[in-house]
């Protein structure tokens, strides 16, 4: 069967410095995968590459088989890819539910808001508590709820996550993981990029660990947990 995602060969950079080289992953229909690797090394590149927001050079990624490397970064949104960027931007001056009214703009599927917003409000309790409140109030924790709230009003069929748990306290983060397994019954595929190497792992079925810009190594996710051959790895020590 096709894979969902299939990413074959990529290279890309910025100008000169070339940052991938040579990337082959491939995500399945229902499958959760996790990106690990040290800072700097092109995690974020390639999920940018994924949702058109920056060309590759060479090579190809295709989504249920058609390419996305000449798509806009509109129609790769219409194919259903989410991305939720690290250190994603809100409006501030917008309540929460309107900040998550607004991603339902991006939803392809028209008059599913209402849904989706009860939906998210089941998922992140806390966001229905500040329904009412502005972007520009709600603590780190919040705020990064409220991205991955509003990536999910715009419908995804596969959800990009890039560092969800930058910055946030292990509490929070706990919290975060639990929302993101609750989510993975409603999405078709997730790829997560995070530095909580244990949070990947616990809610992704393979990961991939990127250095210098290629897959160093592969596994499934369960076996991977707790290996200190894979946290040297991650954190660039090899
Ligand atoms: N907009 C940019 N312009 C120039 N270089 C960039 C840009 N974004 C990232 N880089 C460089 O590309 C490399 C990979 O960065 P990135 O993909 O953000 O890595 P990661 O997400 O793994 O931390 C780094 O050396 C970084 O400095
Ligand atoms: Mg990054």
């Amino acid at each position: 069967m096709t894979p969902m995602l299939e990413i074959e060969k990529l290279h890309a950079g910025y100008g000169k410095s070339l940052v991938l080289r040579g990337i082959n992953l491939h995500v399945a229909q229902g499958e959760a995968i996790g990106l690990l690797g040290p800072n700097g090394h092109g995690k974020t590149t390639l999920l940018r590459c994924v949702s058109a927001l920056h060309r590759p050079s060479r090579g190809d990624i295709r989504f249920e088989g058609t390419s996305l490397v000449t798509c806009s970064t509109r129609a790769v949104l219409q194919h259903g890819i989410v991305h939720v960027p690290q250190g994603s931007r809100l409006f501030p001056g917008l309540t929460v539910t309107d900040c998550l009214r607004l991603g339902a703009a991006a939803n392809p599927r028209r008059g599913v808001a209402r849904t989706l917003l009860s939906e998210v409000f089941d998922l992140f309790p806390k966001l229905a508590q500040r329904r009412t409140q502005l972007a520009g109030t709600l603590s780190g924790g919040e705020r990064q709820m409220l991205s991955i709230g509003a990536g999910l009003m715009a419908g995804p069929r596969l959800l990009i996550l890039d560092e969800p748990t930058l910055g946030l306290s292990p509490k929070v983060r706990h919290e975060l993981a639990a929302a993101v397994q609750a989510m993975r019954s409603r999405i078709e595929a997730l790829i997560i990029v995070d530095g909580d190497m244990d949070l990947v792992l616990g809610v992704t079925d393979r990961f991939f660990v990127i250095e210098s810009g290629q897959v160093v190594r592969t596994g499934e996710s369960a076996a991977g947990a707790g290996s200190d051959q894979i946290m040297a790895l991650f954190l660039g020590e090899t």
